[in-house]
């Protein structure tokens, strides 16, 4: 096992949903916080598509866009663990001659392979009921975002319960770093816009102050001017969820 410069457990946010908290020296707050948020889209994504009617292409329009945008969030998160989490980790538990801790961030690559076509074959279906709706797509679109909801809910209770501990326990702060720049790279300001208020969603009272307190001055004032129009925006995506 490697030992890691900072050694005092930090104070992690647990938001709701959340399965697990790995305790330990790293700050896991914005990996939290973005499954918190991947969590309750899929929720309302999935009650979107089964309840949305046919006929309303406003909220069908709105709900193809801001499906575009949960995706490319959640395939940077992915894609950024892919990249620089997971090698990181796996290149540690292998030196520290753990089998199944290598087994388990296998899993969480293959969990990310099995997820990309239900991720695809959502924004075909709200593309598709957005310019050219009919029952059977939605039909069909309903049953694949519940389905989306479920296999990344299961992938995130694995990730929560059994690789986010690997990382406590194995990687340096160092190492935690690289992954929070990578997270972090890519971004315009209009994405920035949109981060900010979509982490804040559905955060109420102690978490959403806790949340704020971690991610500092910045992050507030940014969440006090974005929030209206994505609120508003969000108002028109999910009228029927
Ligand atoms: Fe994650």
């Amino acid at each position: 096992m490697s030992t890691t410069s900072a050694t005092r457990p930090r104070r992690q946010l647990c938001l709701p949903g959340q399965s697990a908290t790995a305790e330990g020296p790293l700050d896991l707050s914005g990996m939290y916080l973005a499954h918190h948020a991947f969590r309750r889209d899929l929720a309302r994504f999935a009650a979107a598509a089964s309840a949305t009617p046919v006929s309303d292409a406003e909220a069908w329009r709105a709900l193809a866009v801001r499906w575009q945008r949960f995706s490319s969030v959640l395939h940077h998160h992915h894609t950024t663990e892919d990249a620089v989490l997971w090698p990181q980790l796996l290149e540690l538990v292998d030196a520290a001659g753990n089998a199944s801790a290598r087994a388990t961030l296998e899993a969480m690559e293959a969990e990310h392979d099995r997820i990309d076509p239900l991720l695809a074959a959502c924004a075909a279906g709200f593309e598709a009921m957005a310019h050219t709706p009919d029952d059977a797509t939605r039909d069909r679109l309903a049953g694949t975002a519940a389905e989306t909801r479920d296999c990344l809910a299961a992938h995130l209770v694995h990730e929560e319960t059994e690789a986010l501990p690997l990382a406590q326990r194995h990687l340096s702060e160092a190492g935690w770093q690289r992954v929070e720049k990578a997270a972090g790279e890519g971004g315009s300001l209009a994405d920035l816009f949109f981060l900010v208020p979509w982490a804040a969603a559905g955060l109420g009272g102690e978490d959403l102050e806790r949340a704020l307190t971690v991610f500092g001055r910045p992050f507030r004032v940014l969440l006090w001017v974005t929030r209206g129009r994505f609120e508003r925006s969000e108002q028109i995506a999910f009228r029927h969820a």
